[in-house]
Order: structure tokens, then C-alpha cells, then sequence
């Protein structure tokens, strides 16, 4: 007999229990609601992608690409041989008889693998899917959701998992009107409120585009070689790689010597400035308050123009709820037609751990709990209480019926434990006399009811809540 071992959650994954389900459920039922309101429509994406696709859209340099990502070698199977082989001027019908041919080119080609990577991020996903069923062609601005788990290989700590899960939003069009940037942040604002997550933060950010954003990273690097030797290693390293990302750095040292570092705002171009003070504008019309932040950069390369983050309380450092921005170009990037976008992506694990914490107790008593457990006595009443279990049910109404026979007291108390709002008493009697007694929990109040009046009075209070 092999040894017997038990299994683990891996590192940085982990499972979702009730209650802590039930609120993920609102959390995300608040998000397909206040989006489709937006005119929001929900895309389901797969969970991997060809590697190429994340390293192209979010940057070979940045640490998701460089470090964080679950990449492994898939096999191909037989068409995708064929079609490497076709590729090579193989031709796959003359292998039989060995023409036209070199037997070590065919195992080269059937050495192939394909390198496949579990989804650190969706917006790549969303632009893939776009271009491939030319979505461009669709009036107006295409705009999609997508809510599902993200991987990345990042250090766990409290609210940062190797699995996570992401609530996002992309509109993607030929338009980059600031009212688009400005209507989204509303969106996602009204979706906090609507979640019951408490105080927020909003920071945004222009960090220029093509024309302006090289001259300013330029400007930039000369700057930090100067104050090079005063820098940690990783900036120092970023100096080269990625200077912008030298503005994220969290090491207390580092402050004073980025806070005197040139800024952006002061080096965008009149289309980039006008674009920022047009989209603050459309945030003041619809009274979003926001703070600006120059500092904010974000980790992924496609960014171009506007971008944002929302910070919450109770979070400790990884308190970023949200992030998002303008990525105009990366469509094109990955050789679809010219195209403008934007979008963000919430943290759920993050949004949902800053509910529970601003609101220990609160959050369970608002999610909807078992409303009726029957108490059901003596064989002659169970198919009674199986049928008005049904019956409940069918209405709506969340019912817990014992599949064993349990003693009186028994019965009531595990009713109590399971925070039922009423026991639903089912004897011999009631079932004789057709009047069954509801007796609320709370306060031990008892009804006699038959079973029209029953169901009615219970459907009725579902119905008030
Ligand atoms: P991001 O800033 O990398 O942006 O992630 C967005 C949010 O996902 C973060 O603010 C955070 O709440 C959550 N998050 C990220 N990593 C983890 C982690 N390891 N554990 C828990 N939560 C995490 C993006 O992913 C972009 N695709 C957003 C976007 C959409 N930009 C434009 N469109």
C-alpha cells in the first residue's frame, strides 16, 4: 500500500468557502449589473494563450513577463504538425513515400512545442479576441467584461495570490474622447459604491504617448545615472530596462531622490496635455473625485495617455483595488487594425478582503441566509415535509430539510446553528390537521398556518427581505 497523503491547497491558491462565496457572488452580480447598465456585454475568455501574446502586449522587461508568469510546453498535435510542416515546404502527403524530404527536417518539425502561458492579465486576451473576430466592424464602441481567475508567480502575502481573480472592463473603438476615459472610472466608482466596499481612492495619471512619453523616459534615465549610486539594485537595473518603473519604487531611501525627479506632466505633448485636462474636466462633470498622482506608472508596457488605480482601506501594502489605463496602439500591436482602448481590471480577492475588514460582522448578516428549517417528526409527516419543502423552494424560499428523523430539541437547535430565520414544525398532528406551526427564531413567535397561507406569508417576506 502506498503511503496516504494528504493534499494541500498549492501555494498562493486557495479555496473559497460559504459564506465568504455567497459575498463573492454579490460582488460579482453588483459588477454584471452596474456594467450592463454602462452597455457592457460579458466576453469569456480562455484561461491560456500562446505565450507571444502576453510577452508582445504587456512587455518582455516587466516583472510580469520577465518573472511572474505559469509558462509551459504543450505539445502540438497532429494538424498543428501539418501545418509546420507545410510551413517548411514539407509536403505531409508525400511522407509515405518519402519524397521531397529529409528524414532529420520531419523530426525537427515533430520536436515542436508550443509554448502555452496560464493568463497573468486579460486585456491582451480581449485585443486577441477583437482582431480575430474582427470586432472592429461592430457600430459603435465595442465594450466588454470579462470576471475569472488571473495567474501570476508573485510572492503570496495578504491580498496578493498566485491565483487571483479579476472583475475588467475594455471598450475598444476608433475613438479616444476623454468622455470614454472619464464614463469608465464612473462606472467603476459606481461599482465600489454598489458593492458596499467603504472609502476609496481614486489616483490618475497622462504618461504621454508615442510622440511625448520617449523624449521624457529619455530625459528621465540621464537623470537617475546621476543619482545611480544612491538607488537600490533593482533601480538601478531599471535605469536601463525600464526607467519609468523607478517611480513605483516603494524603498523609503528612494523618495526623496524620485520626488526630485523630472515629471511628466510637465513634458507631454499640447495633444497629451489636452487630452489629461479634457478627461479631468469630464471627471469633475460627473463629480468624481480623483486625486493626481505623477508618480503613477503602472507595471505593464502598453499604457499610453491616461491611467488610474483605486486604493482601499484595510488592505495593508497591497491596498490597489484597481488598476487601469488608455492603451491605444496595442491592437495594432498585435496586427490588428488601427485602434483605441481602455480599461481596468479590479482585484476581487483585494475588493472583497477590504469589505469583510471595514465591516466584520456586517457583511454576513446582509448576504441572504436559510430562511426555513423543517422540522419534520414521525414517518407519516415526511412526505408532508418533503412536498412543502418543494413547494418553498419553487417560490424561492431557502429551505433545509433533514434527510433523517431528529428528536424535537435537536431539530431546533442545529435550525439555530444554521441561522435559520424560522423552524417549520411537521408532526403527525399538522399533518392530520393540515395546519402546520412556524415559529420564528429570534424570538420564538409561532404561527399556525396552512399550507396556501404558509406559502404565501413566507414568498411575501422574501419579497420585503
Ligand atoms: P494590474 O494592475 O496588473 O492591471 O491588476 C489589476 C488589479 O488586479 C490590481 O490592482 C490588484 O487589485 C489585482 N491583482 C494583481 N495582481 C494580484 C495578485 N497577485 N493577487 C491579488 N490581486 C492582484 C491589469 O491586470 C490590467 N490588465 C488592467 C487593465 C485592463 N488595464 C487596461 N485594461
Amino acid at each position: 500500500m502506498p503511503e496516504k497523503k494528504q493534499f494541500r491547497a498549492i501555494k498562493g491558491t486557495r479555496d473559497i468557502l460559504p459564506p465568504d462565496s455567497a459575498l463573492w457572488s454579490r460582488v460579482e452580480q453588483a459588477a454584471r449589473d452596474v456594467f450592463a447598465n454602462y452597455g457592457f456585454g460579458e466576453i469569456r475568455l480562455p484561461i491560456f494563450e500562446e505565450t507571444e501574446l502576453f510577452a508582445r502586449s504587456i512587455g518582455a522587461e516587466t516583472d510580469v513577463v520577465s518573472k511572474e508568469m505559469y509558462t509551459f510546453q504543450d505539445p502540438l498535435d497532429i494538424e498543428q504538425i501539418i501545418q509546420t510542416l507545410v510551413r517548411r515546404g514539407i509536403d505531409p502527403t508525400k511522407i509515405h513515400l518519402g519524397e521531397g524530404f529529409s528524414k532529420p527536417q520531419i523530426w525537427d518539425a515533430l520536436q515542436q512545442f508550443e509554448w502555452l502561458t496560464l493568463r497573468p492579465e486579460a486585456t491582451a486576451s480581449v485585443c486577441r479576441a477583437y482582431i480575430e473576430h474582427g470586432m472592429h466592424t461592430l457600430p459603435g464602441n465595442v465594450k466588454l467584461y470579462y470576471i475569472g481567475p488571473m495567474f501570476r508567480r508573485e510572492r503570496p502575502q495578504k491580498g496578493r495570490y498566485r491565483q487571483f481573480y479579476q472583475i475588467g472592463a475594455e471598450v475598444l473603438g476608433q475613438s479616444d474622447a476623454p468622455a470614454i476615459d472619464a464614463e469608465l472610472v464612473e462606472m467603476l466608482l459606481v461599482f465600489f459604491r454598489r458593492a458596499g466596499l467603504g472609502l476609496t481612492t481614486l489616483y490618475i495619471n497622462s504618461i504621454g504617448d508615442k510622440n511625448c512619453r520617449p523624449q521624457y523616459v529619455e530625459l528621465l534615465r540621464e537623470e537617475l545615472r546621476k543619482v545611480k549610486d544612491q538607488l537600490r539594485e533593482d533601480s538601478q537595473r531599471r535605469i536601463e530596462t525600464n526607467p519609468l518603473r523607478v517611480l513605483d519604487s516603494k524603498v523609503a531611501e528612494e523618495q526623496p531622490i524620485i520626488e526630485k525627479l523630472p515629471r511628466i506632466a510637465d513634458h507631454l505633448c499640447a495633444e497629451c496635455r489636452d487630452h489629461f485636462a479634457k478627461v479631468k474636466d469630464e471627471l469633475k462633470l460627473r463629480g468624481v473625485a480623483y486625486e493626481e498622482n505623477w508618480r503613477l506608472v503602472r507595471g505593464l508596457d502598453y499604457y499610453t495617455r491616461t491611467t488610474f488605480e483605486v486604493t482601499a482601506a484595510g488592505l495593508g501594502s497591497q491596498n490597489a483595488v484597481c488598476g487601469g489605463g488608455r492603451y491605444d496602439g496595442l491592437v495594432e500591436l498585435l496586427a490588428g487594425p488601427p485602434t483605441k482602448g481602455i480599461g481596468f481590471a479590479i482585484g476581487s480577492d483585494r475588493t472583497i478582503l477590504s469589505i469583510q475588514e471595514s465591516d466584520a460582522e456586517g457583511w454576513k448578516r446582509r448576504l441572504p441566509g436559510l430562511a426555513v428549517f423543517v422540522a419534520w417528526m414521525g414517518a407519516k409527516s415526511y412526505p408532508a415535509a418533503v412536498s412543502i419543502a418543494r413547494k418553498l423552494r419553487d417560490c424561492g424560499v431557502s429551505v433545509e430539510l433533514p434527510p433523517e428523523e431528529m428528536k424535537f430539541k435537536k431539530s431546533l437547535g442545529l435550525a439555530d446553528k444554521l441561522g435559520a430565520r424560522y423552524a417549520l414544525i411537521i408532526g403527525e398532528d399538522e399533518v392530520a390537521s393540515e395546519t402546520y406551526t412556524l415559529k420564528r427564531l429570534s424570538d420564538a413567535e409561532q404561527k399556525k398556518l396552512n399550507e396556501n397561507d404558509l406559502l404565501e406569508y413566507l414568498e411575501s417576506e422574501k419579497r420585503s427581505g
